[in-house]
């Protein structure tokens, strides 16, 4: 029997929903996406559950609507501020005799890895092995079968506040949806848009979602940084409000169809439209606004976002070790030339990131702002249902092994 996997984006904007089966070519097979507006959540975080649960349900009955597929497990993005995140290195000694390594010798490594200081409040979202060491030697990628007395891991540890982690697993359970593993959002994307060279080369994904941009910095094929910023698609378009003084779907709309990251040069496709006429609130009036300033305005907040996206780089310490330069994704980033925008203030290879490599019902997916949605199916695939729904349930609770779980996951995890 072919393997259904669903994936479950709960964004700020909107809610996905994507169906699919992996095609005896290997691709992806889509059977559906059922996408609804997003409610309850506010800076990726959910704040009143009632309310996300209605539009979480809203977009799983349009995808089971469509795929006949009965839901019963999913994997979900997370996000948000309280998301942090470190790297940590976890040491062993090899336990068998001949010294070959084992995945136990793993798990207990990246076990070792854990025991870092993580405050009460914050609980661990992902371990993620980057690379082994083994006896002094760096860079080993799978070491299982390999030898050696003392083998080393270096992690990428995710972590979240307990309380945003918690309203989010609920307003899911409430949907009557058990979760296969939660995926950081910025994680599921990169599965989506990035290739394995992009990963090795080192590359920075940049998700532009609705109130938030989620950043992964990987090098040397493995994710060494991760951060949410706490600016998004939206502010771009409360900007315009605020200064031309039109409704806020108005605004969206300027953003959408005349805006850009760049003000102000001759000769762009809308030249003949250097005013536009709009409908004000009052409906006998109508209000001339002129495009120079729409895009200065959406040009400010461009650049705020170039500088913090260059912090992160900067934070990641790989400034100018990143040749395979930056992805663009999430819905935000079709702002018209941001990536040009980007390209300059950088000095880096800038392309938008668009999930390929699907099949069947891929219409609506291959836009940038579907990008998490593919990503969590993809990351699905690879890493395997990690815990099944009453493990994850044990999880939540706070019972069961964090070991056992470990060692579970991993077995996933590794080739
Ligand atoms: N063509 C476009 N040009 C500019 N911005 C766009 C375009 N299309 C969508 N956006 C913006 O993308 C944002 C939504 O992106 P996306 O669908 O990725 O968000 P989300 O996943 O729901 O939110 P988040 O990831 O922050 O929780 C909105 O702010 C929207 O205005
Ligand atoms: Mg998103």
């Amino acid at each position: 029997m072919q393997r259904t996997i669903v994936g479950i984006d709960i964004g700020t904007t909107k809610v996905g929903t994507v169906v699919a089966q992996l095609s005896d070519s290997g691709r992806l097979n889509i059977l559906g996406v059922g996408v609804a507006p997003s409610k309850g959540l506010d800076k990726g975080v959910v704040v009143n559950i009632d309310n996300a649960v209605s539009a979480i349900e809203t977009s799983i009955e349009k995808a089971e609507r469509l795929t006949g597929y009965r839901i019963g497990t999913a994997f979900v993005g997370v996000s948000g501020r309280h998301i942090s995140s470190l790297n940590s290195r976890g040491v062993v000694a090899v336990q068998r005799p001949d010294q070959e390594i084992t995945r136990s010798d793993i798990a207990r490594a990246v076990e070792a890895a854990q025991a870092v200081a993580i405050p009460t409040q914050r609980e661990i979202i992902h371990v993620i092995p980057r690379a082994y060491i083994l006896d002094g030697h760096e860079g080993i990628r799978d070491p299982i079968g390999m030898s050696g007395f003392r083998l080393e891991v270096e992690t990428h540890i995710v972590t979240g506040e307990v309380m945003a982690i918690q309203n989010l697993i609920r307003s899911v359970q409430k949907s009557g949806i058990g979760i296969d593993e939660l995926v950081l959002q910025p994680l599921a994307s990169g599965e989506a848009v990035l290739s394995a060279e992009d990963k090795d080369r080192g590359v920075v994904l940049v998700d532009i979602g609705g109130s938030t941009s989620d950043v992964a910095i990987f090098v040397q094929g493995g994710v060494w940084h991760t951060s949410v910023i706490s600016l998004g698609g939206n502010h771009f378009t409360n900007d315009i409000t605020y200064v031309l003084h039109t409704p806020q779907n108005t605004a969206e709309y300027l953003k959408l169809r005349y805006g850009s990251a760049i003000a102000g040069e001759e000769g762009d496709e809308y030249d003949d439209e250097r005013e536009i006429e709009i409908d004000t609130l009052n409906a006998n009036e109508k209000q001339r606004i002129n495009r120079n300033l729409l895009n200065q305005i959406l040009q400010a907040r461009a650049e705020e976002l170039v500088e913090l996206i260059y912090q992160e780089i900067r934070r990641s310490g790989y400034e100018g070790r990143l040749p395979a330069g930056v992805v663009l994704t999430g819905g935000g980033a079709q702002l018209a030339r941001l990536d040009e925008l980007v390209r300059e203030m950088l000095g880096l290879p800038v392309r938008i990131g668009r999930p390929n490599d699907l099949a069947g019902l891929t219409d609506t997916l291959e836009s940038p702002s579907f990008a998490t949605c593919v990503g969590l199916l993809r990351w699905g695939l690879r890493n395997g249902s990690a815990l099944s729904p009453s493990q994850r349930s044990a999880d939540v609770s706070g019972k069961g092994s964090a070991y056992e779980r470990l060692k579970n996951w991993l077995r996933e995890f590794l080739p």
